[in-house]
């Protein structure tokens, strides 16, 4: 079997990473998750108090940015490391959710998430999640998948999420933080969150992890051969 790319994109809290990572369990491939790097480049810049309003600030922080996604044997999952710290836990906090549709929006961030992005796909068997990787990142890549789910049943499901680490979030900030980055992703300049032509959409909203992964598995099957 050949090995191919296969590329996820989709609004917020669709459940691509789920879908990637399982995929890529049961093909034996890596599974990057993208939204990862940006997160991680937004914590860097909040931290250092990059005014990303300044290209020179940005191309300065970029510099001192390496990203890289190592296993955890624990977890059976690829932590994000931020300049060899593990940032897993942090850059899923509401305070990075809440900037990095601005910061993944600019143009220097963007060149930067996708020429690293296409270097982890050069050598193919890689399973990645995003907003521009069916479009931009691998526009030649085997099977691409667009999924979609109802916007109510996407908040519940990343409100269930978050409660879990933080009791006091509300539904309403979950809803207004998924629509405003929902926003920003579709409507921003460069690479913005779009279907690919030649994408298949894969709408979860009443199936079961199982019955996605059994669908999706079949199309990348097809295209292995
Ligand atoms: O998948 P996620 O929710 O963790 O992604 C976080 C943010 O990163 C998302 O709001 C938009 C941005 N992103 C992007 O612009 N391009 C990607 N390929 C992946 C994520």
């Amino acid at each position: 079997m050949k090995k191919i790319i296969i590329t996820l994109d989709g609004y917020s809290s669709c459940g691509k990473s789920t879908l990637a990572r399982q995929l890529a369990n049961e093909l034996n491939y890596v599974f990057i998750d993208s939204g990862a790097m940006y997160r991680a480049i937004t914590l860097y810049f909040l931290r250092q108090h990059v005014n990303w309003k300044h290209t020179r600030e940005i191309h300065k922080a970029l510099g001192e940015i390496t990203l890289e996604f190592q296993y955890n044997e624990r977890t059976n999952q690829s932590d994000m490391f931020l300049n060899d710290e593990n940032v897993e836990a942090l850059i899923r906090d509401m305070l990075v959710s809440e900037h990095v549709s601005e910061v993944s929006a600019l143009k220097e961030v963007r060149e930067f998430g996708v020429a690293q992005q296409q270097k982890m796909g050069e050598s193919k068997g890689i399973v990645m999640d995003g907003r521009d990787i069916g479009t931009t990142v691998f526009p030649d890549a085997e099977l691409k998948i667009f999924v979609t789910a109802d916007p109510a049943i996407r908040v519940q499901r990343r409100f269930k999420e978050l409660f879990a680490k933080n009791p006091s979030i509300t539904i309403e900030e979950v809803k207004n933080n998924l629509e405003m980055r929902d926003y920003i992703d579709s409507n921003r300049e460069f690479s913005p969150l779009r279907k690919a032509d030649d994408a298949i959409e894969l709408d979860n909203s009443n199936m079961t992890r199982e019955e996605q992964l059994g669908i999706a598995l079949s199309w990348a099957k097809e295209r292995m051969l």
